[in-house]
């Protein structure tokens, strides 16, 4: 049935009864007609390739290399990617982690498409309608097909053209076979930066686990969140910004006038190192110090009323002991189910949802909801009091408790996982579906 509280506040009625949406999905899809501003061939290939240190790695390429080429446009550009599969065995597809596609072009296996096997390709099209930072990766046996390579940054930048002194800086944190590289290296990536310059460095997560980062040599700034801007950030130091699996974090440095380099430091010694004269910056040790983003950042309105919501769900996290392939192991549950067995959350167009996200399993889980940005209200009771948390990858630490709020306002079925992605595997997945 259509019909719900939300028709009271949200959207209006037509005369034939459905409800119209202040924003619809379909200003999100492209128009067949249209010419596309940005067009990138993707070719995966299964191979040995080597990363730029010389080790060599069994893996998956996009385009004979891993990560794949970052895919750049401004915001309101119609982006399409053609994805080919020239010899990954078990199909393969690209998930635009972070942004709010239209359901078709989400790039879930055996949800919104079939996998594209060896031999076949698929084109996807979306209009970039949120300036960000965003990745893409294969979401078909995705714990094994991320790991191997088959990912890459995606950035969205304003249509407005940037000011002079601004450097813009992808940094791709990947683990292939146990070597930690940033943007495919291992050890430092190098990048010219003048006194006074403003340096975006947009950090990726794309392991399976939490990872912090940090700045020696200048104070920074956490500009934005997810793929979405904090508003009013201030400057921290001696503080490390901790970047949950699947997630985003944009920090901002302003070189300092001295001349002297400055070290981005991305889960270890190694990260960015940003220089005008020399890149000899020394490294700094992880600060004690974590920032909160519970109360960071000024408050601004968030465009909707989480206390007038039209449903509410709880997503428990749970473990249960079990056989995997015959050996023993656990398995991950929400509200006490097992994948595929898990009810789904289900809401109508325009709803507000709020869902209380709890973790008793015994280990961390970074979640991830697929198609929507979520606003964080609280943890553990305490409410949140800086910059509205938008968020679409969450650490949920165990024994911790998140209460979240978003719009319903893009229809389709939606993952809403666990981004460590062997958790997905063992269980920890549920979808959120439209009435
Ligand atoms: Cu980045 Cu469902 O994944
Ligand atoms: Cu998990």
């Amino acid at each position: 049935h259509l019909t719900t509280a939300a028709q009271g506040h949200r959207g209006h009625t037509d005369d034939t009864g459905r409800t119209t949406a202040a924003r619809s999905v379909t200003s999100l899809v492209a128009d067949p007609n249209r010419t596309a501003d940005v067009t990138v061939t993707l070719v995966a290939r299964a191979q040995r390739f080597r990363l730029p240190t010389g080790r060599s790695v069994d893996g998956y390429t996009l385009n004979g290399a891993s990560p794949g080429p970052a895919v750049h446009a401004t915001v309101g550009q119609l982006v399409q990617v053609r994805l080919v599969n020239e010899s990954v065995p078990g199909g393969i597809t690209l998930h635009w982690h972070g942004v709010d596609v239209p359901n078709a072009e989400d790039g879930v296996a055996g949800v919104t498409q079939d996998a594209v096997g060896t031999g076949k390709s698929h084109v996807y099209r979306f209009v970039a309608n949120q300036a960000g930072t965003f990745w893409y990766h294969s979401h078909q046996v995705s714990h094994e097909q991320v790991r191997r390579g088959l990912l890459g940054p995606l950035v969205v930048t304003p249509a407005r053209r940037p000011p002079a002194g601004t450097v813009d800086v992808v940094a791709l944190l990947h683990l292939y076979d146990g070597a930690r590289t940033v943007n495919g290296r291992e050890g430092d990536v190098r990048v010219a930066a003048r006194p006074g310059d403003r340096v975006r460095v947009r950090v990726i997560n794309t392991e399976n686990g939490e990872t912090p980062a940090w700045v020696g040599g200048a104070p920074f700034r956490l500009v934005a969140v997810d793929g979405t801007d904090v508003n009013e950030p201030s400057p921290v130091r001696d503080t490390a910004v901790m970047v949950t699996a699947g997630g985003r974090a944009d920090i901002e440095v302003t070189m300092p006038e001295d001349g002297s380099p400055v070290r981005v430091h991305i889960g270890g010694p190694g990260g960015v190192v940003l220089g005008s004269r020399s890149y000899d910056a020394p490294a700094a040790p992880r600060p004690a110090r974590t920032l909160d983003l519970l109360s960071y950042g000024a408050p601004e309105p968030i465009g909707f009323d989480p206390e007038r919501a039209d449903r509410r769900f709880t997503y428990e996290i749970g473990r249960r002991p079990g056989f995997l392939d015959g050996t023993p192991g656990v398995w991950w549950t929400v509200n006490g189910h097992l994948f595929p067995d898990v009810p789904m959350f289900m809401v109508a167009e325009h709803d507000v949802v709020r869902m209380r996200v709890s973790n008793h399993s015994g280990e961390s889980h970074p979640m991830h909801l697929h198609g929507h940005h979520a606003v964080v209200l609280s943890r553990n009771g305490v409410r949140a009091t800086g910059s509205p948390w938008w968020t679409d990858s969450l650490e949920v630490g165990n024994g911790e408790s998140y209460d979240i709020a978003f719009v319903a306002d893009n229809p389709g079925v939606w993952m809403d996982h666990c981004h460590n992605l062997p958790h997905a595997a063992e269980g920890l997945v549920a979808h959120l579906m439209y009435e």
